[in-house]
């Protein structure tokens, strides 16, 4: 398809972007209306954009927040996840997904990951339940469907709640069943770099109409939903504003065209990948469809460092670079755990003692490949081609 005469035109390219936000003209338009018409806090747009993410995630409701770790904060609270309780996770994600578990002095219980789909490894979870365990959260990394059969199974047998990390999962799905609908809530991020964007955005969603009316009292001072200056329970202001809710409303009206050319991305790449042996992608399980929210394979051969590969990219005019290379528990503030100020009241684990081989693997041996939708299908063949000739060494 790309030969060398196509791999030169291409250098004289601007680098290809790892990140790229597909907003337009009509994001600018919805976003000078709302200020135009002076209503800045959530209103009209945001009503809306919850009935269309409603309709796309086929969740019975949908609480449009301020982003996602607000979202997962507010699911953990309306399911009474409080000091002591244990989560279990995966340390393999962004620090959002385990620090929102701490926000409640909720402990986070680091279980590794599947060497394959890059998810928590369900096998390995009923040995870390405890008699203070109280929720799982599957976190669907880079858009790809945990097992949430097994984990859905795990769950009822010990009667844990599920909390899904799905702030990468626009349009993954498991069967046709959109991610979110799996557990008790879904927590949705549309942070400016995720397949649909709002700037900073997020979503509540579930089927329980007593965990909606919980979180939607909960996202604003513990409010009756109506408003007025009642307030039955302690709460949070995890509302977001009409500008945000008016991009994630627009970009709902071409979620179909923007996640069509990101599965059509993914495909490409799977297809170029399958014939080699030096880096090994996500796996994905059957009936599961992937996100193609980000693309980032695993160097087989452990000698190999993603710095390196960064750097001759880079010399390629590809944009690239790691994305958790250090785990969750790995992090400085889980290291010194005890100066985080719900340690006063809770005993967290001494996370300096905590090793998940196979997460260590894959947070040391990856390094991310460009899969915006801005792409063409020549330029994900040039960064194949690129790729492959640094392992070929031509
Ligand atoms: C896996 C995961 N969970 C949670 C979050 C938090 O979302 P936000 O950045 O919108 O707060 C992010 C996002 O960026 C994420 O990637």
């Amino acid at each position: 398809m790309s030969d060398m005469g196509d791999m030169k035109d291409m250098k004289d390219m601007k680098e290809i972007p790892v990140v790229d936000v597909n907003i337009g003209e009509k994001e600018y338009e919805a976003v000078l209306k709302v200020l135009k018409s002076r209503y800045l806090i959530e209103g009209k747009n945001a009503r809306e954009f919850e009935q269309k993410f409603a309709a796309f995630t086929g969740t019975e409701f949908v609480s449009s927040v301020m982003n996602g770790t607000c979202a997962l904060h507010l699911a953990l609270s309306a399911l009474d996840i409080g000091p002591g309780d244990e989560v279990i996770t995966t340390p393999f994600t962004f620090i959002a997904s385990s620090n929102s578990i701490m926000f409640n002095g909720g402990i986070p219980i680091f279980v590794d990951v599947d060497p394959h789909t890059f998810n928590i490894d369900p096998q390995k979870i009923e040995a870390a339940i405890t008699d203070k365990t109280k929720a799982i959260m599957p976190v669907h990394i880079l858009g790809n469907p945990c097992d949430m059969k097994l984990i859905q199974e795990i769950a009822t047998k010990h009667d844990l709640k599920i909390i899904e990390d799905c702030a990468q999962a626009h349009d993954a799905r498991i069967g046709g069943t959109h991610v979110g609908n799996f557990g008790d809530i879904g927590a949705f991020s549309f942070y400016g770099t995720k397949n649909l964007v709002g700037g900073e955005g997020g979503a509540v969603v579930t089927n329980s109409e007593e965990l909606h009316e919980k979180i939607q009292s909960l996202k604003n001072h513990g409010r009756n939903p109506k408003g007025g200056y009642n307030h039955f329970q302690v709460g949070y202001n995890y509302r977001t504003t009409d500008m945000s809710a008016a991009i994630m409303n627009v970009q709902m009206d071409r979620a179909t065209e923007i996640l069509a050319r990101r599965h059509r991305n993914g495909e490409l790449y799977r297809k170029l990948f399958a014939e080699q042996e030096f880096l090994q992608l996500q796996s994905i399980l059957p009936e599961h469809q992937i996100s193609d929210y980000i693309l980032a394979p695993v160097i087989n051969d452990s000698k190999i460092l993603p710095s390196e590969i960064i750097t001759y990219l880079k010399s390629n005019h590809i944009s690239s670079r790691t994305i958790y290379s250090i785990l969750s528990y790995e992090q400085p503030a889980y290291q010194n755990i005890d100066q985080y100020l719900m340690a006063r009241v809770v005993d967290y684990p001494d996370y300096c003692n905590v090793h998940c081989p196979n997460a260590e693997y894959i947070a040391r041996h990856h390094f991310e490949l460009p899969m915006v939708s801005s792409l063409t299908d020549d330029q994900i063949q040039y960064v194949f081609d690129t790729v492959m000739a640094y392992f070929q060494g031509s």
